[in-house]
């Protein structure tokens, strides 16, 4: 098809997305709400999940499930049940990504993946990562019981991936990556606190564990045609404009490091201040001088006029964490011998992370000199900010419109009020890292966003209103009916 006609196609199915009602299988409800058998999947049944996903963790009173841990065996478990409850075969690929995905006879169209990540931090909230898988689930399950999903005209396909958050192997998008295809064979060797290393933890499990059969998770580009997810927003933006749904326009890039400071161990009580090479200052020095370089960037770098770096609009989502910090040996009358951190730099501009990370390396080497201490920089991780298809935004936008206009309700309540819902949903940048981060190396991706309370999140106070994400369900739904409604036109027009 000649990419004009290809525009206008396009164009036309979104204007039939924005004008017309979609659901032809079952009523909405009189209030407004999609009720009935819609609301039970995508908002009760959802919620259920939600909190039964959340009670399956590794410790005891706290949510935490890592990378092939026995709470995500188990979760596996019931992820697969509920994917066969929505009608989708399954199985579970070499790094412990469950997929579920319907296969309309005779298409030869690219299948559209929609995921999230079953894993999570330690003591962690029960929506990040669990949110997006639920809610695909949800609303493939909706297509199969209107009898919409045996007409659907292109592949779709669920994928709850094995490791998004890095917490056990200090290394993000384990299962991502290795479906786009860019997880290195190293990964193999990378271990655990335990020393415990990936390949050891495959093998334990069944997996195969090789480089062969990580080669084999890969997708090959010409199979998909897009990603998307739904993701809790994780931060305060939507809840402030009262706004249930959002879209996301980019992803910022993220650097992981780890500093590793090697000082004289010694007595507390007998070393001389003058004598002691500590690196317990000199790491709380680093912390401090990392926090500055962040916060006031101009106060160590100079503006570049060629590059534009570092201009007000550059430094936006300019943020820096450390997030750990392990001391050996660890007890009150001992001066340490080894004191690690880990940083987390991201940013939407890569000039100016990359040259954060440039700086505040040669910022540690410096203060390490001075203090007599032996320090090492290890760069973990790092991915360059990523862009939202402009095309999947504007259709997640629409899809996000029309399922509003059936779930808002009640002022301040689920969605806000009615007059809200006439307002196109918010566009926001993403500060915190996904899934379609790496996916974006395989294809084009696109991001909804759900509100949640104080934008809390990596805590077990996470909260997102049920309508909210009965919201997302709905949305999700009518994004996935018209992906298919333009696949079919798509055929039509060739033949
Ligand atoms: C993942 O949640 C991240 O942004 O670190
Ligand atoms: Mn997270
Ligand atoms: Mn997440």
């Amino acid at each position: 098809m000649a990419p004009s006609s290809l525009h206008l196609l396009t164009l036309s199915f979104l204007l039939l997305l924005a004008s017309t009602p979609i659901s032809d299988g079952l009523e909405l409800g009189a209030d407004g709400g999609g009720g009935g058998l819609y609301r039970e999947i995508l908002r009760d049944e959802t919620v259920r999940r939600l909190k039964e996903l959340g009670q399956i963790s590794d410790g005891e009173g706290y949510l935490e499930r890592t990378f092939l841990s026995p709470a995500s065996l188990r979760a596996t478990g019931v992820i697969i049940s509920w994917m066969e409850d929505a009608g989708l075969p399954t199985w579970v690929d070499q790094m412990g990504n469950i997929h579920g995905r319907f296969e309309p006879a005779n298409s030869s169209k690219e299948a559209l993946l929609i995921g999230s990540h079953m894993d999570t931090v330690i003591d962690a909230g029960m929506y990040d990562g669990a949110l997006g898988i639920i809610c695909a689930i949800s609303a493939l399950k909706v297509l199969k019981v209107t009898g919409k999903l045996q007409r659907l005209t292109r592949p779709v396909e669920v994928i709850a991936f094995s490791d998004e958050e890095g917490v056990r192997f200090q290394t993000t998008f384990l299962g991502s990556a290795a479906v786009a295809g860019t997880l290195p064979e190293s990964i193999l060797q990378v271990s655990d606190k335990s020393g415990t290393t990936v390949q050891d933890v495959l093998k334990l499990n069944s997996f195969e564990a090789t480089a062969a059969a990580l080669g084999q998770v890969k997708y090959s580009p010409e199979s998909v045609g897009s990603y998307v997810e739904v993701h809790m927003e994780q931060g305060p933006v939507l809840e402030a404009l009262r706004y249930p749904l959002g879209v996301v326009k980019g992803i910022a890039g993220q650097t992981r490091l780890k500093v590793i400071i090697n000082g004289s161990q010694g007595h507390a009580g007998t070393v001389p201040m003058k004598l002691r090479r500590d690196p317990m200052v000199a790491a709380a020095e680093l912390v401090v001088t990392l926090e500055s370089l962040c916060k006031e960037p101009h106060r160590f770098l100079t503006y570049d006029e060629e590059c534009g770096c570092f201009t007000e609009e550059s430094l936006a989502g300019l943020v820096c964490t450390v997030g750990e910090l392990t001391t050996w040996p660890s007890a009150s009358n001992v001066i340490p011998g080894q004191v690690n951190f880990t940083v987390d730099i991201r940013a939407m501009d890569d000039k100016v992370r990359e040259t954060i990370v440039t700086s505040f390396s040669r910022i540690v080497l410096q203060r390490c000199d001075d203090r007599l201490v032996d320090c090492a920089v290890q760069h973990k991780h790092s991915a360059p900010a990523t862009p939202c298809d402009p095309e999947l935004t504007t259709q997640l936008e629409l899809a996000a419109r029309s399922a509003l206009s059936n779930t808002m309700t009640s002022p301040g309540g689920g969605g806000g009020c009615s007059a809200e819902a006439e307002r196109t949903p918010p566009v926001l940048m993403s500060g915190a890292g996904h899934d379609a981060m790496a996916m974006a190396r395989l294809t084009k991706v696109g991001m909804l966003f759900v509100r949640c309370r104080g934008g809390v999140s990596h805590s077990p106070e996470e909260s997102v209103l049920d309508d909210d994400v009965w919201a997302a369900g709905l949305a999700l739904l009518r994004f996935v009916e018209h992906q298919n409604v333009a696949a079919a036109a798509e055929e039509e027009e060739e033949l």
